[in-house]
This record gives structure tokens, C-alpha cells and sequence, in this order.
């Protein structure tokens, strides 16, 4: 089975085996995840359960990254947001992620919305539109939780001043056949367009201009943003800059499930947002799930469920933190103990108490939201 996978396009089965082949990026190995567990540890942090389980499962020159903070150098992470909708649980998933490395390197994030990208992109969209998403993209993404003090965020046609001298140097070194190839851009491709990826790579390099001295970054993200780290990647050394880090993660399956060829998307309304209410989230999980349970409760007591293509316990694996829960979860769903009703509304219970969460986080920061969108303005 085939995918097509661009930072613009994701389709068809991922077999991230190959991914990891034809991106050329590395499987996040057990040597590496000990040494994350131990820097963890001294922040008296887990190692993360995306990372135990592989949802994180690969990355560029963590090893490097790992070196470079063990040795107290000063450190970086930068991820990103397109806003070209409401966030979904898709999104959620780098996110929380990034949250957790803010917290074990104690360091600075910066976060990009790419505005343009996604007016460039979206035939549908304004520059309005994008605008009104971005304001409210940015509420929700720091709800997650991400230090204020330790935050900066980036909006691409806001920034355009200072991002634009840095992108212009990094375009300068890309050809038009360098983006064709990475992204599958033709002639038709609209000229914002095949200049985005320049705009992209400016925040891994941009603490580095306003603080005068090199400093390493680490960038989580989805697999689909690699191309333009490769990128990115090939020219920063040219500028006089260190290559980024990366550490890359899974796409979450949709509800229609693993088979049903997609990644959890904005185009397709099954989808869940952070900002849907308990009576939404629960409707969704009933009425679309995928389920791996049989066709009557007395079959499925007699053969039990089959885990591997539930989503209910797919999504499990990435938002239940308790591995023994997970896994009592997992024995009791396959043996027909528990039901598929029964696993819906763990699942269900769990995405409405994280999104609660972040609700009322977002509610307290709405009246700092100018303040939040300043942050970067303080800091050169
Ligand atoms: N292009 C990303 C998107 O469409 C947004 C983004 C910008 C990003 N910079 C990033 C994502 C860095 C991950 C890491 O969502």
C-alpha cells in the first residue's frame, strides 16, 4: 500500500517503517530513550509515554542535542501551528508532547503560526479568516499549559519584519527544483508557496540572530514537517548556524480508523476539537469509532475485542498516561470482559476531562491574549 506524505497531503497506510527509510531520519533507538529517561529523572519527569511507546518513534541528531544540554549549554525548542482551522486532538498530540520537553530542559519554546502558510495554501481561506483562527489557535495552544515567562510566539505576517531578513538569506540558498522535489510543487504552484519553507525555517535559527551566539534547537513535530526541516537542515550550516534537532511522532489515526487511509484532519467533520463540549465528544466516539469489538455482546464475550484496530484503544495509547491501566485495558478488551461500549466511554471520559482542562486554562488567559501575541517584541 502506497502514502503520499507532504507537509500539504497525507493519504494512504502509514508504514513508518519506510517513512523512516525514505525520509532518511532515525528510529528513536533504547540507548537514546535511556539517556532521555535519565535527564528526565532529574527533573523528577517519567519518560514520556509517547516515547515508551513509540508514538515519538524517530528524529535527527537527538544524540547531539542530548550532548550539547548535558554539557549546560543553553537549548531551544521551537514547534508550530498552521491556523487554518480549530485545533483537533490531532494537533494536541506534538503539543502536549512539546509541553513535556519545556518542562525537562527547562527551556525556551518558541511557537510559530504560519499564517501565510496557510493563506498561501487553502484556496478557501482569507487572510481574515486565518487571522481570526490564528488569535484563537494561540489561546488554545497555551492552554496546554507552556510557561508563559519560557514562551514566545511567532505569527508569521506579525513578525514578517524581523522574520523576513532571515528568510530571504535562507531562500536565497534554496532552487525551485530543491522544493519541487521535497514537496511536489509544479508549475501551477503558486509563488508564496514555493517561498513558504524559507518562512518555516527561520525560528530554528532566530534565537540564535536576536541573542548573537549559536545556540542549539530541538524542533518536535508530525512527521508530514520533516521535508522542510531536511531543508532547513541542508542550508543553516551555510549561514553559519547548527543544524536543528528533531524528534518526530505518529500521525493520531481518524475515528473511521487505521484502514480508513486518512490522519486525523480538519477536512473531514468527525473530527474532535478542542473546543467541543462533553456532549459532542461523546456523541462523536459513539457514532464513528472504529471499533475492534464483534458484532453481538455474546460474540464478543465468547472471542473478545481485537485492540489492534480499536480506536478507542489506539487513542488510549496516546492520551492514557498509566501503563497498568493501559494494559488491564488492553487484556480485558481482548479476552471480552469489557465491551466496546465499555471501552468508548473510558476513552470518552478521558478526552473530556483533558479538554476541560485546557478549557478552563484557556478561559484564564483570554484577557492576556495581546500580551501573549507580544512576547516575542520583548526579547530583542
Ligand atoms: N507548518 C505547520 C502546520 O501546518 C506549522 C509549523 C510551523 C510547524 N513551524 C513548525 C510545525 C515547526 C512543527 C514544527 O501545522
Amino acid at each position: 500500500m502506497d502514502y503520499n506524505l507532504t507537509p500539504w497531503e497525507a493519504k494512504g497506510n502509514f508504514d513508518y517503517e519506510r517513512i523512516i527509510k525514505d525520509f532518511g531520519i532515525s528510529r528513536i533507538d533504547a540507548k537514546l530513550l535511556n539517556r532521555i529517561e535519565v535527564a528526565a529523572k532529574k527533573k523528577g519527569l517519567p519518560l514520556h509515554h509517547m516515547l515508551r511507546r513509540g508514538i515519538f518513534f524517530a528524529h535527527r541528531d537527538i544524540g547531539w542535542f542530548l550532548d550539547e544540554f548535558g554539557k549546560g549549554n543553553d537549548v531551544f525548542l521551537y514547534t508550530g501551528r498552521g491556523p487554518s482551522g480549530k485545533v483537533h486532538l490531532g494537533h494536541l498530540v506534538p503539543l502536549l508532547f512539546t509541553k513535556y520537553l519545556q518542562d525537562l530542559f527547562g527551556a525556551e519554546l518558541y511557537l510559530q503560526f504560519t499564517d501565510d502558510e496557510k493563506f498561501l495554501f487553502k484556496k478557501e481561506l482569507s487572510l481574515e479568516d486565518v487571522r481570526k483562527y490564528t488569535e484563537d489557535n494561540i489561546l488554545d495552544t497555551m492552554a496546554i499549559g507552556f510557561d508563559l515567562k519560557k514562551t514566545k510566539i511567532i505569527i508569521d505576517t506579525k513578525h514578517a519584519g524581523l522574520l523576513y531578513p532571515e528568510a530571504i538569506r535562507v531562500a536565497k540558498k534554496i532552487t525551485f527544483s530543491t522544493v519541487k522535489a521535497s514537496f511536489g510543487f509544479d508549475n501551477e504552484t503558486n509563488i508564496g508557496s514555493i517561498f513558504f519553507t524559507a518562512m518555516q525555517a527561520v525560528p530554528a535559527f532566530l534565537p540564535s540572530v536576536l541573542k548573537k551566539r549559536n545556540i542549539p534547537c530541538l524542533i518536535p513535530h508530525a512527521v508530514d514537517q520533516d521535508p522542510h526541516f531536511r531543508v532547513t537542515r541542508d542550508i543553516l550550516p551555510k549561514l553559519g548556524y547548527y543544524k536543528p534537532a528533531s524528534i518526530q511522532c505518529m500521525f493520531l489515526p481518524s475515528l473511521l480508523g487505521v484502514e480508513s487511509e486518512s490522519k486525523m484532519s480538519s477536512s473531514i467533520d468527525n473530527g474532535i476539537y478542542l473546543s467541543d463540549d462533553e456532549k459532542a465528544v461523546r456523541k462523536k466516539i459513539n457514532k464513528y469509532a472504529f471499533s475492534g469489538g464483534q458484532a453481538t455482546v455474546d460474540e464478543h464475550r465468547k472471542k473478545g475485542g481485537n485492540p489492534e484496530v480499536d480506536i478507542p484503544y489506539i487513542w488510549l495509547t496516546f492520551f492514557e498516561e498509566d501503563d497498568n491501566k493501559l494494559k488491564k485495558i488492553h487484556d480485558d478488551y481482548k479476552s471480552g470482559k469489557l465491551l466496546s461500549g465499555e471501552i468508548k466511554k473510558i476513552i470518552a471520559d478521558k478526552l473530556v476531562f483533558i479538554l476541560n482542562e485546557i478549557k478552563e486554562r484557556k478561559e484564564k488567559l483570554r484577557h492576556k491574549l495581546k500580551e501573549i501575541m507580544g512576547s516575542l517584541d520583548k526579547s530583542f
